[in-house]
């Protein structure tokens, strides 16, 4: 417990003892007892200073308006400036451990890879390599990321609908899968492949066409979406059946992902149905048999309070019929591969913002804070809900805007939200920011990067210094020309 962390617990002690021993002076033991009475508030008040993480924690309970939380934040945005990233260490860490306990109990042969995408920290990346995830990358700058933060070539792997011809000769070198997602790139990889005497390791992705109902921007495995080969009209079948013609191809696995901030079940099972139908097709009629089958990321976080979500063992409960059928059907069973990115570092992300101004207008009240789309864009760009805390405020519940810093109208973090009045210089925080948030933050409005800080108990780890105004010149000053 936090009791007498901070406390001089020796002289209590004393007191302690002092007064109930018998063979002390009554005098003294009056005096130890008056001290003891004295510091019960005092005591109280260090029972209350929550630690970094447990203010996190609070905040999330909607308990900002504490005032150990309120010291909490103060003190983060003192020392390291706003707007700030803050990501609670022993979070991710409790999502890996809650995906990894409730699937490796069901399915024995099982992958986890994490989609670095959803947060490109080096450091975060590095605490879910700890966990013995994979990496799952769609650029050349994150396979180079993914190559920085330690994993070797082998254990990328590499999904992109559209990867350039330096990417597919990175990407065969290393001898990282490439997860492909069409006939004219598997043609491009078997020149590449050629042309450096290596066998290339690959799956495709398949468009199982299943709609996962999810925001439209990001609903990835229905059939009018860019991405993969569909299963529909065999055209994911006729890729394995090409490729399998190609000595310059080693074809390892089977791919979707059906879309992100999946909430439900059901099109997982529809969707591992149709995928497993396939294993059991590409043995049966072209005698190719897959070491894995990744059946995607995608699964959803609560945003709201509330909200009740699809939790992993939902999930691996749910899988778990579907796939012992479909293994059974197709005679084998690949390893289970899934790649989640939101669900291990979403939950974890808290954006520190301070207020700059408030507005009164005839329609709205503005709180301007000074974070805006190019540091959070999710709200601006998918209209996503994030919940948000006023720190250390509890009265005067208002209607109001939290408006980003950015020039454009659409710069709202979260819209007609009752909470208590801001003033200028509170501090304001926006939660679920781990995923997506600074990994799509960008230099608009020649705005510098924000800072990233890990907390893991009362320790605060710099794992990302805020951007500077230099550095906002940083490619424009050199005479020599960037090659890919
Ligand atoms: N695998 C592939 C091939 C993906 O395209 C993605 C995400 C993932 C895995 C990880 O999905 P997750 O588990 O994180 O849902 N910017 C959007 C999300 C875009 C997701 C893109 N692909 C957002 O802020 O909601």
């Amino acid at each position: 417990m936090t009791l007498l962390r901070d406390t001089p617990s020796t002289a209590l002690s004393f007191c302690l003892a002092s007064t109930f021993h018998l063979e002390f002076p009554v005098p003294l033991r009056r005096l130890a007892f008056t001290f003891l009475l004295l510091s019960v508030p005092c005591l109280q008040a260090q029972e209350a200073k929550p630690t970094l993480h447990e203010a996190l924690m609070a905040t999330r309970a909607d308990r900002a308006g504490e005032p150990g939380v309120t010291a909490a934040f103060r003190r983060l945005a003192e020392t390291y400036g706003t707007p700030l990233y803050i990501y609670d260490q022993p979070h991710i860490q409790g999502q890996v451990q809650a995906l990894q306990t409730a699937f490796a109990s069901r399915f024995p042969k099982l992958r986890i890879l994490y989609a670095i995408k959803a947060n490109t920290n080096p450091v975060v990346i590095k605490l879910l390599k700890a966990k013995g995830l994979g990496a799952e990358v769609v650029s050349r700058g994150e396979i180079e990321t993914a190559l920085r933060v330690g994993y070797t070539g082998p254990e990328i792997m590499f999904t992109s609908s559209s990867k350039n011809p330096g990417e597919i000769r990175r990407a065969i070198e290393l001898g990282a899968v490439l997860n492909v997602d069409s006939l004219d790139e598997l043609g491009q990889i078997q020149i590449e492949a050629r042309q450096q005497k290596k066998q290339a390791r690959i799956s495709f992705r398949v468009n199982p066409g299943v709609d996962p109902h999810t925001i439209h921007q990001i609903n990835t495995g229905i059939a009018e979406s860019k991405f993969g080969l569909h299963l529909q009209d065999g055209l994911a079948f006729k890729a394995y059946e090409k490729a399998k013609g190609m000595p310059e191809i080693r074809i390892e696995g089977a791919h979707c992902h059906i879309g992100s901030q999946i909430t439900e079940a059901d099109g997982y099972v529809l969707t591992a149905r149709k995928m497993l139908g396939l294993v059991k097709d590409l043995k049966e009629k072209l005698g190719i048999k897959l070491s894995f089958l990744d059946l995607g990321g995608g699964l959803g976080i609560p945003y709201e309070d509330g909200q009740t979500v699809m939790s992993p063992d939902d999930l691996a409960k749910a899988l778990e019929p579907v796939w012992k059928e479909g293994v059974a059907a197709a005679g084998y069973e690949p390893t289970l591969w899934l790649e989640p990115g939101r669900f291990f570092v979403g939950g974890s992300g808290f954006l520190l913002t301070r207020v700059n101004t408030v507005k009164v207008t005839p329609l709205k009240t503005f709180v301007n804070v000074d974070a805006g789309f190019n540091t959070l864009m999710r709200p601006a760009m998918y209209k996503a809900y994030h919940r948000v805390r006023v720190i250390g405020k509890t009265k005067d519940p208002k209607l109001v805007d939290i408006a980003g810093d950015v020039c454009e109208t659409g710069d709202i973090l979260a819209e007609a939200r009752t909470l208590p009045m801001a003033e200028a210089g509170d501090l304001v925080v926006i939660l679920d920011a781990g995923a997506y948030g600074f990994s799509m933050a960008s230099e608009y409005n020649a705005r510098p990067m924000p800072a990233e800080v890990l907390v893991d108990g009362n320790a605060v780890r710099v794992i990302r210094r805020r951007g500077t105004y230099p550095e906002l010149f940083r490619n424009t000053e050199s005479a020599v020309p960037a090659k890919r």
